[in-house]
């Protein structure tokens, strides 16, 4: 039995070896993790159970049969994150670059599989120079495999993606089907075609940083929702982001101890600047109202003009989307809208309430709006509250303009409950271009135009840059001092606990892409 057991442990520390020590000096060299000391860092202590690890390539070509290395370039198993079971795959960038091969997109499939079977979430960590070269059109039956799983494993598990190295080509594909991406500044990056082709192609001279590095992606493209400065960092976020999470689509999001006590918060009533034109931060009135330091901010710096991210509200886990009149005076357009109706879905999802604050002057115009697809693109963000079923909470801190009103979860489209605060301002646009429009006759022919314009402009103010016209329809549900704002919404989403809420039979909905 001894040599028996000298033979096991001889290849569990063969295994452990990855592509060998020369290659993980080499990655530590790059200022990386190996994958082993990234699962490590990610599981709770002591609770990874791998799987697979004794696992060797099949192929024969390019002399491949005589480099064998056990495990083929991805850890795979299952463990703990904060207690709750989590499956975890982590691609070993030293084995072949930690190119996925059949056997190696075996292993990924498999723990997919039981995650899609036990109910828990998937943490892909990806470091991979892509497909395995020598295994041709295998490699990339491999892949569809993968991206197959990451498909019907969407909305019912949560799946994220943390990039620590290089994802190239078709690979980048699984990463953008999962929830939530993770990318490392300086040591990883996404993309299609790299900056070699692009010069061909393109003649474009770039960096494989300037084209796809985590704050590429993290600014203008909008693929990566976090850019970490290292990969500690991104670890922890991971861990962070799975707390608010439920473990499937049947379950709620676990919720942490909440004791009661004075929840009114008296800072809130001096947000709001006299001047209606003022900018403010929204997140002021986020933090105000949220349990002390529950937001973790979601796609941070893209679209910038909303603001998206989990909170905590009396202990439970819930979803916040936000105009921010501070950038772009909080105005929606394409970005945002897609950036916020991505975020509405998780949420949806996943059974985590929805609370959004609500300043808007509606959408930004202009051709490369238009031409972009505003039309389509706003619509993704109307589609998604109005399908969502969810509780759904708004509070109309001040502007509600025009059909970015009806977009941001009124309660014509399904909200449950909105609220205002006196400083709301809810009418088909502001009331300067609103005078300028229906008393056009009237001041053109005034003897003073401009006073007659504002005389105009003051009476429409008057009559609709308030909540109180709303609240007579009922489409405002309480006018509430801004103080109050925390208690009525720890009430209400406590009301709307047992929600019961379905959409008609179909089979999927037809979201304007
Ligand atoms: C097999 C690979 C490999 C690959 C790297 N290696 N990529 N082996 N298949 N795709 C091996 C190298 O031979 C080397 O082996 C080791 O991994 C480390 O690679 P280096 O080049 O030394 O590392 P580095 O300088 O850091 O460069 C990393 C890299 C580069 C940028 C990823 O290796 C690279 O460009 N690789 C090829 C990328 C690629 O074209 N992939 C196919 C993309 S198409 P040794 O033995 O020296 O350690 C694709 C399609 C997917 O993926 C489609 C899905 C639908």
């Amino acid at each position: 039995m001894n040599s028996k057991l000298d033979l096991l442990a001889q290849k569990k520390a063969e295994a452990l070896l990855g592509g060998g020590q020369k290659r993980i000096d080499a990655q530590h060299k790059k200022g990386k993790l190996t994958a082993r000391e990234r699962v490590h860092f990610l599981m709770d202590e002591g609770s990874f159970e791998e799987i697979g690890m004794l696992v060797a390539h099949r192929s024969n070509d390019f002399g491949l049969e005589k480099e064998k290395y056990l495990g083929d370039g991805v850890v795979t198993g299952y463990g703990t994150i904060n207690g709750r079971l989590v499956y975890v795959f982590s691609q070993d960038f030293t084995v072949f670059g930690g190119s996925l091969s059949e056997t190696h997109a075996e292993k990924i499939c498999k723990i997919m599989d039981l995650a899609m079977q036990n109910g828990a979430p998937v943490v892909g960590l990806n470091d991979s120079g892509g497909a395995r070269i020598q295994e041709g059109v295998v490699s990339l039956g491999g892949y569809a495999d993968i991206f197959y799983r990451n498909v019907r494993s969407s909305g019912v598990i949560p799946q994220l993606s943390a990039i620590m190295g290089p994802c190239a080509g078709g690979a980048v594909y699984s990463p953008a089907i999962t929830d939530f991406i993770l990318m490392v500044e300086n040591t990883s990056y996404m993309f299609v075609t790299g900056p070699n082709v692009v010069k061909t192609v393109t003649h474009e001279e770039v960096t494989s940083e300037e084209l796809g590095g985590a704050m590429t992606h993290a600014t203008k493209s909008g693929v990566t929702h976090f850019a970490c400065a290292n990969e500690i960092e991104a670890i922890n976020n991971i861990k962070q982001l799975l707390s608010y999470m439920p473990q499937n689509c049947e379950e709620d999001a676990p919720a942490k101890d909440y004791t009661p006590g004075n929840e009114l918060r008296t800072a809130l009533n001096s947000i709001i600047p006299e001047n209606a034109n003022q900018p403010y931060d929204i997140r002021e009135v986020i933090e105000g109202v949220i349990d002390a330091e529950s937001f973790c901010e979601v796609h941070k710096h893209f679209a910038e003009n909303i603001v998206v991210g989990f909170a905590r509200l009396a202990g439970r886990s819930i979803g916040i989307v936000a105009n921010q009149p501070a950038v772009l005076a909080g105005v929606l357009d394409i970005h945002s809208s897609t950036k916020a109706a991505r975020f509405v879905r998780f949420c949806d999802s996943f059974n985590i309430p929805l609370l959004v604050f609500e300043d808007v002057p509606g959408f930004l115009p202009g051709t490369d709006q238009e031409w972009n697809a505003i039309i389509t693109n706003g619509a993704k963000l109307l589609y998604a509250f109005s399908e969502a079923t969810v509780p759904r909470i708004t509070v109309i801190t001040r502007k509600a303009y025009g059909g970015a009103y009806d977009v941001m979860n009124s309660k014509h489209i399904g909200a449950d409950m909105n609220f205002a605060w006196p400083s709301a301002e809810i009418a088909v646009m502001g009331a300067k271009g609103a005078a300028e429009i229906i008393f056009k006759g009237e001041i053109a022919s005034a003897k003073d135009k401009d006073a007659k314009w504002k005389e105009k402009e003051a009476e429409y103010q008057t009559m609709f840059a308030n909540p109180y016209r709303a609240a007579e329809r009922g489409f405002v549900d309480e006018v509430i001092k801004p103080e109050e704002t925390r208690i009525k919404l720890i009430r209400a989403f406590k009301m709307l606990e047992n929600k019961v809420d379905q959409l008609p039979k179909k089979k999927h909905g037809n979201i304007p892409l």
